[in-house]
């Protein structure tokens, strides 16, 4: 997949500075900052949230939840995950970070004593590609 970066990430970045002149340095700066904060790390975002909507219907979180895009997430045993990036807060209590957010889903139990939701083994890579599908539910 890294060969899909735009193009001006993928070289500068790995060219060894030693050759570079002091504008080129410079140029090669300003370059190397959109590879950490620019379009690579968005990537990795969006291919971490597709692998966390195929998760969660691997999981069968749906059987609870609805959630759109996820198929046949349509359960209404608990609450609709749709908008979900736009809560305050995790079964009303725990403040919705990305951390708070991949601790429940791994053990709701060890964030909320009385919690409903069962921990259906998802391993922390797990949790974090779902919870990233969860923060585009926007
Ligand atoms: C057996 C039913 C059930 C399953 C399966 C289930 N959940 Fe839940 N979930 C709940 C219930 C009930 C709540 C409400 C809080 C509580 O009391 O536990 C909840 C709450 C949540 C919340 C917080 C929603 C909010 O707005 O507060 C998230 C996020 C969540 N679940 C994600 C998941 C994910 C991801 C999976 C699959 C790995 C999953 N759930 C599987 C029952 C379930």
């Amino acid at each position: 997949m890294r060969d899909n970066l735009p193009a001006p990430c993928t070289r500068p970045c790995r060219s060894s500075p030693r050759t570079a002149s002091g504008i080129a340095a410079v140029l090669l700066a300003v370059l190397c900052g959109g590879c950490d904060s620019g379009p690579s790390s968005s990537t990795t975002e969006q291919q971490a949230a597709l692998r966390g909507k195929a998760l969660m219907s691997q999981y069968q979180c749906g059987s609870c939840h609805a959630i759109p895009g996820v198929a046949d997430a349509r359960g209404v045993s608990a609450v609709s995950l749709e908008g979900f990036a736009r809560r305050s807060y995790i079964g009303g209590r725990l403040p919705n970070r990305p951390s708070t957010l991949e601790a429940w889903i791994i053990d709701p139990h060890a964030q909320i004593a009385a919690a409903n939701m069962p921990a259906l083994a998802v391993s922390p890579e797990q949790a974090r590609d779902m919870a990233a599908y969860l923060r585009t539910l926007k």
